[in-house]
């Protein structure tokens, strides 16, 4: 069996963070989404990767490289335009072959991991299985309408009505027989190759499609809220260690992960939360529900339930929360010192100037 993992397409809804780096690597307690993925698949006991890349390839290709560190044999297939995730099935026709595969969207996290779901599909073998969960917007995914005996009877991607409240959830399992539904669809309104319509065209010419509704926490980190949320979720499962300095001066209360070469200064850490590695954390107040990546120096500040990328610095802010700060991104204060909550949501590169 064979997993093929899309980190194409481009991002739009994590703007300006995705202007110049791939959503699939945005950092959810300081990983990027992409690795939580790869390390489930080879969880579930597959080697053999295939990844869907599209402009940000240069970037996918030097986070993941050829996946030895992660247990994996990762190829390389680039895709012309991001025209669907039915046309990324296609571009890895070669690929593919006549081998089972999962399919897995590069910017889903599925913290329960994949391996039960593969090694079910391995056992029975219906011609798809779909993973599904109930979700309060279903506007916003493909979504399955199952008949009273639990059968897939109509799938429709984002549709205005929704028939159900049950949306796909970015993984499938497919035997070869998918290659013939991608071949047969045509492009929906908005000129994508649905993998929903393919999924359809197979329930329709009388293949097996099987449901597997999972409860297990999952999320599609699309867009800033969602980032965060899972960012916060995987937070709550952080082992608490200090590798860093943290001098006496500090309080660290909750689970709090600080890597090594960041120092703590004058500083308090509400779990839970993680500090990278080479960050300067002093006289500031972090968490609960933050990650703060590599080389970051924050000083004076108070940050709760935010990312801040690698490289960026914030001074003299003492209400930021709900962000994603990007890469390289400079924060400093104007007199006088603020007293209302700031919301910034800011590009790699960025530089903001607030009052203080
Ligand atoms: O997250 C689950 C949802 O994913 C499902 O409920 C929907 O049925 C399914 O269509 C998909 O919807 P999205 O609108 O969230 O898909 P998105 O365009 O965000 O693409 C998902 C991933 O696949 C993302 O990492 C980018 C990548 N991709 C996307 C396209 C369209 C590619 O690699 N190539 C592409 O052509």
């Amino acid at each position: 069996m064979k997993a093929l993992v899309l980190a194409g397409g481009s991002g739009t809804r994590l703007r300006p963070i995705t202007h110049t780096s791939a959503k699939q690597l945005v950092p959810v307690a300081n990983k990027p989404v992409l690795f939580y993925g790869l390390e489930a698949i080879a969880e579930a006991g597959i080697t053999d990767v295939g990844i869907i890349v599209g402009r940000t390839a240069p970037e996918i290709r030097a986070a993941v490289a050829d996946g030895s560190a992660l247990g994996l044999t990762v190829t390389y297939l680039p895709q012309e335009a991001p025209l669907g995730l039915a046309h990324a099935v296609l571009t890895a026709q070669d690929f593919l072959g006549d081998d089972d595969f999962v399919m897995y969207l590069g910017d889903n996290l599925i913290l329960d991991g994949i391996a039960p779901l593969v090694d079910k599909f391995r056992t029975d073998r219906p011609d798809a299985d779909i993973l599904l969960t109930r979700v309060a917007n279903p506007q916003a995914f493909g979504v399955a309408e199952l008949d009273e005996t639990g059968r897939v009877v109509g799938l429709a991607e984002k549709p205005t009505s929704p028939k159900s409240d049950l949306a796909l959830v970015g993984v499938y399992l497919f035997t070869p027989a998918i290659h013939a539904a991608v071949r047969a669809i045509t492009p929906s309104a908005r000129g994508e190759l649905e993998i929903t319509d393919a999924i359809r065209w197979l329930i329709d010419h009388g293949f097996t499609v099987r449901p597997t509704t999972i409860t297990g926490y999952w999320k599609d980190a699309g867009n800033v809220a969602d980032m965060l949320e899972v960012n916060r979720w995987v937070l709550e499962q952080t082992k608490p260690a200090v590798h860093g300095t943290v001098h006496a001066d500090c309080e660290l209360t909750g689970p709090v992960r600080i890597e090594p070469g960041a120092e703590v200064r004058g500083s308090r850490i509400m779990g839970p939360a993680v500090i990278g590695a080479g960050t300067r954390i002093h006289r500031s107040r972090i968490g609960p529900f933050t990650s703060i990546a590599d080389h970051v120096t924050v000083e004076d500040s108070d940050i709760e339930y935010s990312i801040v990328l690698a490289g960026s610095s914030i001074t003299g802010v003492r209400h930021i929360e709900a962000s994603l700060i990007g890469r390289n991104v400079k924060i400093t204060p104007t007199a006088p010192r603020p007293t209302a909550a700031h919301r910034l949501i800011l590009g790699d590169h960025s530089e903001v100037q607030i009052p203080s």
